[in-house]
């Protein structure tokens, strides 16, 4: 359980104001949470309540000490997004869950939650999709994820306690080869069903011993084996710092090229829907090639900044701000001299029911729901298409 100090004195507010769940008949869950106003520029704090029962929710202002939301009916928050480091949007805010807000909660939803790094090796990053697909239906969600390609000195720091073992040098100058794609994973046991998932080492014995895995599917021998994932809780955060440092600008830079490519954006409905794996297939299988990706949590300022051009000009603007930041989203740099164009044509009509009957293997006919919902932007005019890239790649990994 983690009861941070920075809670406490908060915590203890809270227990005191609050309904004990002690004489609570229904089921409800606490949870601490931040969310960042900005036009105050402030850390403003809530406690969530959540109830299962009618999926409801409920926020109270921590600070002023009142009721900020009364209980409410929300369809967008699940139980399964509530857990400490993840964030939910309720009504347009993007909270932070800092903190489970009682014990009941924690034990409740916070026993088993981890998060471990799972790096894909440079011999499987053109079927990231079907390693996605696999990802996914073990009931893990990627929280981050980004293309990069290491140095060899960065490979020697990332696998630094190899370094004595005979094949040390070929592990380090095939994983600097190629670009990779370094993923956190969450979930229940994140850290072994991930090892599972990958199987044994060396693919030969894989394919022997567990024909399930994905080394027994994708890999080819014992050096180019698809995946590594963290061994030990340590292990885990040492190796999500090396990719995901806390200090922004500091870890492996991303792929992007800034030359003949266009923006895609698969929106965060598609993430929250598992849809990613499918979607990452469908561009591979059309020929495009994804030359840099990368997950963003996009704040509401950003998004009305990127989608500036359709402010006054298309009337789901302010839905479209709401959708790209209502949870993460996964950039993609798409590459190819004539990738505006063919790109938007193979992702179709922007409104997937007209795309469903005009152009029915397009991304939005499978994969949308509605014009604001609909699984992926992709940039409009040739022109655009660096400077997209640019924005999520240059100013907002900076
Ligand atoms: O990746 P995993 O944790 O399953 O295995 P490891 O024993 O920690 O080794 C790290 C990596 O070194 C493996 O994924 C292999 O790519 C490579 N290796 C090798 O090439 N030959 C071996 N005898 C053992 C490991
Ligand atoms: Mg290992």
């Amino acid at each position: 359980m983690r009861f941070t100090t920075v809670c406490h004195v908060t915590k203890l507010i809270l227990e005191s104001t609050c309904i004990d769940m002690r004489f609570y008949q229904e089921d409800r869950y606490a949870f601490l949470t931040e969310w960042y106003d900005p036009t105050a520029a402030l850390l403003r704090r809530y406690q969530l309540f959540y109830y299962p029962k009618d999926g409801s929710v409920e926020m109270f202002d921590v600070k002023n000490q009142r009721i900020f939301l009364r209980r409410t009916k929300y369809d967008e928050i699940h139980q399964e997004d509530l857990f400490v480091g993840n964030r939910v949007n309720v009504f347009s805010r993007q909270l932070n869950l800092i903190d489970y807000g009682d014990q009941y909660t924690a034990n409740k939803l916070g026993s088993k939650k981890e998060r471990t790094l799972a790096l894909i090796k440079p011999d499987v990053v053109t079927k990231i999709g079907d390693v996605l697909e696999l990802i996914y239906s073990s009931n893990l969600i990627v929280t981050k994820a980004k293309m990069t390609k290491l140095t060899w000195s960065q490979a020697a720091d990332f696998y630094v306690e190899h370094q004595s073992k005979p094949f040390f040098s070929n592990l380090v100058q095939f994983v600097s080869s190629g670009p990779v794609v370094a993923m956190e994973l969450m979930g229940d046991e994140a850290m072994s069903i991930w090892r599972r998932l990958l199987g044994p080492a060396d693919s030969a014995v894989a394919r022997r011993e567990a024909p399930q895995s994905v080394r027994a599917q994708f890999g080819t021998d014992g050096i180019k084996n698809v995946g590594h994932g963290s061994d030990s809780l340590a292990a885990a955060a040492r190796e999500l710092e090396f990719f995901f440092p806390s200090t922004i600008g500091h870890g492996p830079s991303n792929t992007a090229i800034y030359t003949d490519c266009t923006c895609c954006i698969i929106k965060p409905h598609a993430i929250s829907e598992g849809l990613t794996g499918k979607i990452l297939n469908s561009i591979s299988a059309a020929g495009f090639e994804i030359s840099a990706l990368q997950m963003f949590n996009v704040d509401r300022a950003n998004a009305e900044e990127f989608y500036e051009v359709y402010k006054g000009v298309v009337t789901e603007y302010p839905s479209m701000v709401t959708e790209l930041c209502s949870g993460p989203c996964m950039v993609l740099e798409i590459h190819g001299t004539d990738s505006p164009q063919t790109f938007r044509e193979f992702c179709g009509p922007a409104d997937p029911e007209i795309a469903r009957h005009l152009r029915p293997t397009t991304l939005r006919a499978l994969y949308g729901k509605d014009k604001v919902k609909n699984a992926v932007h992709c940039t409009d005019l040739p022109e655009d298409g660096v400077l997209e890239v640019q924005y999520f790649f240059k100013i907002l990994d900076g």
